[in-house]
């Protein structure tokens, strides 16, 4: 589908990425194409890594063989995800406060406007190919806990034992380090106990503890897909869902105008609806940068409000049509 919307007045910039903090210097500095790039493929992540970096190539070849944007981005995610050392995303991710790993994802088609999500899922390496497949083989959104592992399982997927030993230290050493005057996952206690001198000595690498991450595709034909996945809030109660499987808060893709996805504390995503507000501002005629710029603004103005220390932990990346 080529439907210009080119009367909207966009911009000729493509990639927005918003940094999770409401200081401007700190926003990176983004790419821009030009109208010339209109027919060319495009693919982003969230993850700056050399996994992320591993995912960008795979999703490029795909892409580049004339595959679609759900291909490219499911190919890509699923290397994210299946990557050890990697502890807020798939196999490897941290565990909720049992021990216990519970993935969400999410997958949408910006050119049927499908969706298929997953959450809680557990012993699965790839959540995000069976978000894949709940948007393509089924009329539900969101499967969840039990029900998401049978559909998984009836589609071949291998269970597996996802709690890494490096994941599993760190839970171990999250139990040894709470004290009685600690709430049960409250996001204060949480940053407290990973502030704790030890803790970071131990594990100097764990830096994102609401680490997600997020894919976003155009094709050769200008069809756009986009994919969030994650193993949420470390150390979460037993079925907390996070951002990552719900449509419009960790991602939403309309192929008319682009694709938006979040990272960061999920509560505070949904609460906000923020892919779903980028993606709206978007077509309003923002660009992607000033699109994810007005959804921190938004929550922080409304944070701030309740809480004057409130800093946004929220990241978002977004993509538009170059018309
Ligand atoms: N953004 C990931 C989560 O909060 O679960």
């Amino acid at each position: 589908m080529k439907k210009s919307v080119s009367r909207r007045n966009f911009f000729n910039q493509t990639i927005g990425i918003g940094a999770g903090a409401l200081l401007l210097p700190l926003f990176p500095k983004i790419n821009l194409r030009s109208s010339a790039d209109r027919n060319k493929p495009l693919i982003i992540t969230s993850h700056s890594n050399e996994t992320g970096q591993k995912a960008m190539e795979t999703g490029w070849e795909v892409l580049m063989k004339g595959g679609s944007a759900v291909d490219a981005v499911e190919k890509a995610a699923n290397i994210i995800e299946v990557d050890p050392e990697d502890t807020s995303v798939g196999y490897g991710g941290l565990p909720n406060e049992r021990g216990v790993v519970q993935l969400d994802a999410s997958f949408m088609d910006g050119k049927t406007y499908s969706a298929g999500a997953v959450a809680c899922l557990e012993n699965i390496k790839t959540p995000a190919s069976v978000a894949k497949l709940v948007m393509q083989h089924t009329d539900h959104v969101i499967l969840v806990g039990t029900g998401a592992l049978e559909f998984a399982k009836a589609w071949g997927f291998a269970e597996e034992n996802l709690l890494t030993e490096k994941a599993r230290k760190i839970w171990l050493r999250w139990k040894e380090e709470m004290s009685p005057a600690d709430d049960w996952g409250a996001p204060e206690h949480l940053q407290n106990i990973m502030k704790k001198e030890s803790y970071r000595k131990d594990f100097p690498d764990i830096e994102h503890h609401y680490g997600t991450t997020n894919v976003l595709a155009i094709d050769t034909n200008g069809d756009i897909a986009g994919c969030t996945t994650t193993s949420g809030l470390s150390f979460k109660l037993n079925g907390r869902i996070g951002d990552s499987p719900i449509i419009g808060a960790g991602l939403y893709v309309d192929n008319e105008v682009g694709a938006a996805g979040a990272t960061g504390r999920g509560e505070d995503v949904i609460k906000s609806c923020a892919s779903y507000y980028i993606v709206l501002r978007m077509k309003e005629g923002r660009t992607p940068q000033q699109a994810c710029e007005d959804a921190l603004r938004m929550i922080v103005d409304r944070y701030r409000k309740v809480n004057p220390d409130y800093f946004p932990s929220e990241k978002f990346v977004a993509i538009n049509r170059v018309c």
